[in-house]
């Protein structure tokens, strides 16, 4: 039985002895590094710099709530406005792959800027046994480059802290819990954030549309839940597609894009089912995203696929 409290006490003791000069952890929010900032935070307080980057392309209130909840935890918290430097690098490209890099790569160019700024000599990280079992031995292909606060450079000068590397995800979810860190349940979400929920042209107009509509996903989904209509999915949201079907506004003629909504039942992300969700809650979806951005989507589809042979993100 693995006993949260006693993990917690000798992790940060053990950071304590360890780390003797400036630390610098990248936060994302998420459930691991949250954790890992929280009890490194405890260990040595102020010497401990969180850096959390704004790429514009997070959830709706997302960058707020990130920065009350860790506030919160007394963190010394650096925000990064960087949504123009994302949206430039980014310019004209829509290939998955390519995004996904351009996206990492600039992550960790602003991240070591801010480790040159403080000073660091260490770095902590939120790296849970999971993130290096599967990225050892070459045993997969690689579906897709993910893109984690934890896939920093290899070249780094740092020296690496990772408290959390022996634990498993459930196991983090109870220091999360003993901690009493509110993202402890949240659903996944991935590191390049809204990116590859907007296939085609990236500009701030669509992101904003695709935001809009993940966030009317999560509030009907979670609404729906909790009234007892269905069980809340394991993962749910909204990606854009850059397809155009022509609809009507009032009486006029309108030319919109189209919204997929994806809601899926899964235990780790390798495999999934997509989720049954009730008519009437899949209507109210549709009618707020149509009438949200008004113009921009005039049609709203249900991704019935399973994974395999889908994957749970669009790119
Ligand atoms: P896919 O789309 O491959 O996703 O079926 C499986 C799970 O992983 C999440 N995902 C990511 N998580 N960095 C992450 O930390 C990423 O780059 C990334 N890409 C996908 C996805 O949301 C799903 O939960």
């Amino acid at each position: 039985m693995f006993d949260a409290a006693s993990f917690i006490e000798e992790s940060a003791q053990k950071m304590k002895d360890e780390i003797d000069d400036i630390a610098i952890i990248a936060c994302s929010g998420g459930v691991d590094s949250t954790v890992a900032a929280v009890i490194a935070n405890q260990a040595i307080g102020d010497r401990l710099h969180c850096v959390y980057v704004d790429t514009g392309l997070m959830r709706k209130n997302e960058t707020k709530e990130i920065q009350d909840m860790l506030a919160a935890h007394g963190l010394n918290l650096t925000t990064i406005f960087a949504e123009d430097r994302y949206f430039e690098a980014l310019g004209d490209v829509t290939e998955p792959e390519r995004k996904r890099k351009i996206i990492g790569e600039l992550f960790i160019r602003i991240f070591e800027e801010e480790q040159e700024k403080v000073g660091a000599k260490y770095l902590v990280q939120g790296t849970i046994a999971p993130d290096w079992i599967e990225s050892g031995g070459g045993v997969r292909d690689t579906i897709k480059s993910h893109h984690n606060v934890g896939g920093l450079p290899e070249d780094m000068t740092l020296e690496v802290v990772e408290p959390l590397r022996d634990l498993y995800k459930d196991e983090v979810r109870d220091l999360a819990r003993e901690l009493k860190i509110r993202v402890a349940d949240r659903q996944p979400f991935p590191g390049p954030g809204l990116a590859v929920r907007c296939l085609g042209p990236l500009t701030k107009e669509r992101v904003h549309v695709v935001r809009e509509a993940c966030a009317i996903v999560e509030e009907e989904l979670e609404a729906a839940a909790a009234e007892g209509k269905m069980e809340i999915p394991w993962q749910y949201f909204a990606a854009l597609l850059p397809v155009r079907s022509v609809g009507v506004h009032g009486d006029v003629r309108a030319y919109g894009e189209t919204v997929v909504v994806r809601a899926v039942q899964s235990l780790d992300g390798m495999s999934a089912r997509y989720s049954t969700i009730p008519h009437d809650v899949l209507a109210k979806i549709s009618t707020r995203i149509t009438n949200t951005v008004k113009g921009a989507v005039n049609r709203v589809v249900y991704d019935i696929t399973h994974k395999p042979p889908g994957t749970i993100e669009w790119e």
